[in-house]
């Protein structure tokens, strides 16, 4: 959490630097928008702030805490070096090193591995951890192996497909256009209005209304992008997983599509929230995608996907609540839902929910960067 509110003011102070750029016609370099960066070559300007998200998410410290404090008032200063942006240098350094030296240069060991969200690694086991519950985490818990009475795939997904109003009517609903509200670490936990595009099998746009102008979300199908006013760079075009991220969380809401996201499942069990889930595992290709299904309704609670980046795998978390019926269509969707990732957590509610209403094309275009 501490490294999510700074990130918040990293993007505020940003708009100030960045706010007047032209959306770019490719993906941007990293090594080209930033000033000094030395190891971490190669990464899109996306992936180049996930990583920085990861490095967050691994060791609890804040964007300001490597950074320092200058940085929160102007974007330039994190070009500064700091004691602490050195020593992360020297573990980039280190961490390569182990990986090639011991796994063919495949990101094994990651600055998690290490850090377990923590400032300084433990050198001396916990018996307080070894003698605990296991945490409430996807993406911690091995997910137990099915017992007998575990449904197969075919039959969670059937399930779920006939708890949301079976597959003849969930196939008639092509579009569904939406309102409602949307707050996050973006809007400083205001809630803010938002406007939601949806068209099958998974084409979608999102527009909330910040404060300082729109900021629009959108995957056409193939590419997707970001324009947001109060970002560091105020356009982004979205690359590799993170298209494939849109993807899955497009899909998300035309459910017939999700088994289809890969071509192996595995179903096993767990928990979220203290409710027993099923957990089906969904692999080819990498990275996985984990759906977790309630074990009553049969409804989706969750799913997890996940980004890989050179640094290691970036985990997303969209949790799916308030399941309720779309007016005259006799289906339901979740009507909330909140999307947690490596440098931000959003929720957005939904008020107002039409299905099979003409979108004009122009809304899953590549949107134009917006200022107020
Ligand atoms: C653990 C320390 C650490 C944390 C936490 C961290 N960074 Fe970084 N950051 C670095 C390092 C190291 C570099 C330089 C990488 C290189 O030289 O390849 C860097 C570089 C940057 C740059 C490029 C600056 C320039 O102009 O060259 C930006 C922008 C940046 N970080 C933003 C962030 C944001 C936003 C966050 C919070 C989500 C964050 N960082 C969190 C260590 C950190
Ligand atoms: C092989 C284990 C290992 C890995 C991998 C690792 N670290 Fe570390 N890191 C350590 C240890 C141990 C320390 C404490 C060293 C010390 O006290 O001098 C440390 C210290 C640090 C510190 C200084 C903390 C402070 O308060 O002084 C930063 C920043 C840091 N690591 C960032 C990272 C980042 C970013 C990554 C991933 C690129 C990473 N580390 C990967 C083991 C690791």
């Amino acid at each position: 959490m501490k490294a999510i509110r700074n990130y918040v003011l990293f993007v505020l102070s940003a708009a100030l630097t960045f706010g007047q750029a032209q959306p770019a016609a490719k993906p941007q370099m990293a090594d080209a928008v930033y000033k000094d960066i030395k190891l971490l070559k190669g990464l899109t300007v996306d992936q180049f702030l996930d990583t920085m998200g990861f490095f967050s998410a691994s060791t609890n410290m804040n964007c300001i805490d490597c950074h320092g404090l200058p940085a929160a008032g102007d974007q330039k200063h994190y070009a500064d070096d700091t004691k602490l942006k050195t020593k992360a240098r020297m573990m980039i350094g280190m961490m390569q090193a182990i990986n090639k030296q011991n796994f063919a240069g495949k990101s094994i060991v990651t600055c998690y591995t290490c850090h377990r969200g923590g400032e300084d690694p433990k050198s001396t086991p916990s018996l307080a951890v070894q003698y605990s519950e296991p945490l409430d985490d996807p993406d911690e818990i091995e997910i137990r192996t099915a017992a007998d009475e575990a449904p197969s795939p075919d039959q969670l997904f059937d399930k779920y497909i006939q708890a949301l109003g079976g597959a003849q009517r969930l196939a008639a609903v092509t579009s569904i256009v939406a309102k409602g509200t949307y707050v996050g670490f973006d809007t400083e936990t205001e809630k803010r209005m938002v406007d939601i595009y949806l068209k099958a099998p998974g084409v979608r746009s999102q527009v909330v209304h910040y404060r300082a102008g729109d900021g629009i979300t959108t995957y056409d199908g193939s590419a997707a992008w970001i324009s947001q006013p109060d970002k560091p760079v105020p356009f982004i075009e979205l690359t590799g997983g993170q298209i494939e991220g849109a993807k899955i969380d497009a899909t998300a809401f035309f459910p017939a599509g999700l088994r289809k996201l890969r071509s192996a499942w595995k179903i096993g069990m767990t928990t979220i929230d203290g409710r027993d889930v099923w957990a089906a595992v969904g692999t080819g290709p990498e990275p996985p995608v984990k759906l977790f299904f309630d074990k009553n309704s049969g409804l989706l609670v969750r799913l997890a996907r996940y980004i890989q980046l050179p640094i290691g795998r970036v985990p997303v978390h969209v949790d799916f609540d308030d399941y309720r019926e779309i007016p005259g269509a006799g289906v339901k969707m979740p009507f909330k839902w909140t999307p947690t990732w490596v440098d931000g957590q959003s929720t957005t509610a939904l008020t107002e929910v039409q299905a099979n209403v003409s979108i004009d094309a122009a809304k899953f275009a590549r949107p134009t960067a917006t200022k107020k």
